[in-house]
């Protein structure tokens, strides 16, 4: 399966987003085939970035779990406007814009409780991005959430899930001798409008 030009007879762009990540994922060795980097914008104006992991996507958007109390979570609460960017070692791109969102409750317990146990310890005793001023006192907090619940550990309500719902996508692809491919799908009400751009 090669893609030299992006296929924009294509009428919903999730369908090219979930063409080229299986192709990466089938042609690529990698640790985390669901990382992408999410931009948000914190109260002051300034951008920042980080990886996340996709844990499922679909036309209504992409879903990724976190830390409820963390900057990036505090930065959505003040402005819900992200970025979304995959870049595969395949010469391929793809942007994204949109909004986030808390998804529900029941999403989220459902979430915490699929991941292992070891998982669900260590984000119950992460306070995510505050000062940690000694390792030590990181594995003392693991250590007494597997005491206090030997059973099942309940979702800690500063944890969950986002949907990102987008509004916009670009997909770029390495083109021979720079001849790169761009093309953005723009949303306008439920459908989408696609424009080819200049690489
Ligand atoms: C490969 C990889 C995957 C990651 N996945 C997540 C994730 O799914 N959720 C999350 O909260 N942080 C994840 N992180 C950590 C974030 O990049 C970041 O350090 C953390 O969320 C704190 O970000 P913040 O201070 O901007 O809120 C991941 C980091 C890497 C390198």
């Amino acid at each position: 399966m090669d893609f030299p030009k992006i296929d924009e007879s294509i009428s919903h762009p999730i369908e090219i987003f979930s063409q080229w990540f299986n192709y990466a994922k089938e042609n690529l060795s990698l640790l985390e085939p669901t990382a992408a980097t999410l931009a948000t914008v914190d109260s002051d104006g300034q951008p920042s970035c980080r990886v996340i992991l996709i844990k499922e996507f679909s036309p209504e958007g992409f879903v990724f779990y976190t830390n409820y109390d963390s900057p990036k979570a505090q930065d959505i609460q003040n402005n819900k406007n992200i970025a979304l960017l995959f870049y595969y070692d395949l010469g391929r791109q793809i942007r994204i814009q949109g909004t986030a969102k808390k998804v529900s409750d029941t999403i989220s317990d459902k979430y915490f409780h699929s991941r292992p146990r070891a998982s669900q310890i260590a984000s119950s005793a992460s306070l995510q991005s505050q000062p940690l001023n000694a390792y030590e006192d990181f594995s003392k907090r693991v250590s007494e959430l597997e005491s206090k619940y030997p059973d099942k550990i309940p979702r800690p309500e500063n944890w969950g899930g986002y949907i990102i719902e987008p509004s916009r996508f670009e997909f770029w692809v390495r083109g021979e001798h720079r001849i790169h491919d761009r093309v953005v799908y723009q949303k306008k009400g439920d459908n989408w409008s696609k424009t080819r751009l200049y690489p």
